[in-house]
């Protein structure tokens, strides 16, 4: 039996990184998934190589036309909106003297405002449906304390963790479980940004950065974009139906709160 047969989901930026591979697991379950991404082209791309049960959304989640336009195409798509997932996010690095406010709107606004306000979309969509839904917020162990150059993305991570908490705590009574997960370190495009700006900031080779991660996680390496799977499966499946404003850490034992 298929934990997610029948289920319509959205997972925003899912054109490429941990959003595709959620997506992958999410059909092979039984769903169909939404392709929603700001990079229209690539989530095409990804949709046509996932098959029938995917298709592209075009999405950016800093602006509010476009989220009421992504869950209205859901609609219009799958009859219906079961599970989101709230995984676009933006990360930077810089020293505290030189954090600039256009960083602090841009992470902000993606990773916060455009998690809250999706979330509030989805929400309204599965009360007008009547029978609840999930969803699950991607934060990180970012957003279990501070990091000496990660100050602002530090920040919104800890936000969407907030976030989870009251969201879950106010939405319940309808049905709908919102949780979260908190990512340690996952190999994939994402951490090849993140490894150069370290490079810059740390004075690092490229690759170093990455490599000093990896040795530092107790299991032993970094997380793929598949360890993450498991965990997205059961938050949006019946199991997790007692589950109610938690953040998950799946990152090899980096974090223990
Ligand atoms: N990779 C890691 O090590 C790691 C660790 C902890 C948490 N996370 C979190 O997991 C999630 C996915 O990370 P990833 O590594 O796959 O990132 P990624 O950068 O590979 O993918 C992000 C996707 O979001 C899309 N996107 C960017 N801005 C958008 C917008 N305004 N609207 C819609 N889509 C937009 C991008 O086009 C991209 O496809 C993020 O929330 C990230 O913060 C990642």
């Amino acid at each position: 039996m298929k934990r997610l047969e029948g289920k319509s989901a959205l997972i925003t930026g899912s054109a490429r990184g941990i959003g595709r591979a959620f997506a992958q697991a999410y059909i092979a379950e039984g769903a169909t998934v939404a392709i929603a991404d700001i990079n229209l082209q690539r989530a095409q791309a990804t949709a046509a190589e996932l098959g029938p049960q995917a298709y592209a959304v075009a999405m950016d989640v800093t602006d509010q036309g476009s989220i009421d336009a992504a869950i209205a195409a859901v609609v219009a798509h799958a009859g219906k909106l079961d599970i989101l997932i709230n995984n676009a996010a933006l990360f930077d690095l810089a020293p505290i003297v030189d954090i600039t406010r256009d960083s602090f709107d841009r992470l902000f606004s993606i990773n916060v405002a455009g998690t809250l306000f999706t979330l509030q979309a989805a929400a309204r969509q599965m009360i007008s449906q009547g029978h609840g839904g999930k969803i699950i917020n991607m934060a990180s162990q970012a957003g279990r304390r501070g990091e000496p150059l990660v100050a602002i993305y530090c920040a919104t991570k800890a936000a969407v963790i907030s976030l989870t908490q009251s969201a879950g705590l106010n939405l319940i009574k309808q049905g709908i479980n919102v949780n979260a997960i908190a990512p340690g370190v996952v190999d994939g495009e994402h951490w090849d940004g993140v490894d150069s700006l370290f490079a810059k900031h740390e004075g690092l080779p490229p690759g170093e950065k990455k490599k000093r991660v990896g040795a530092q996680v107790p299991f032993g390496r970094m997380g793929t974009a598949e360890d993450l799977t498991g965990m997205a499966i059961f938050l949006a499946s019946k199991d997790a139906d007692y589950v109610v404003a938690q953040t998950y850490n799946v990152d090899g034992g980096n974090w223990m709160n």
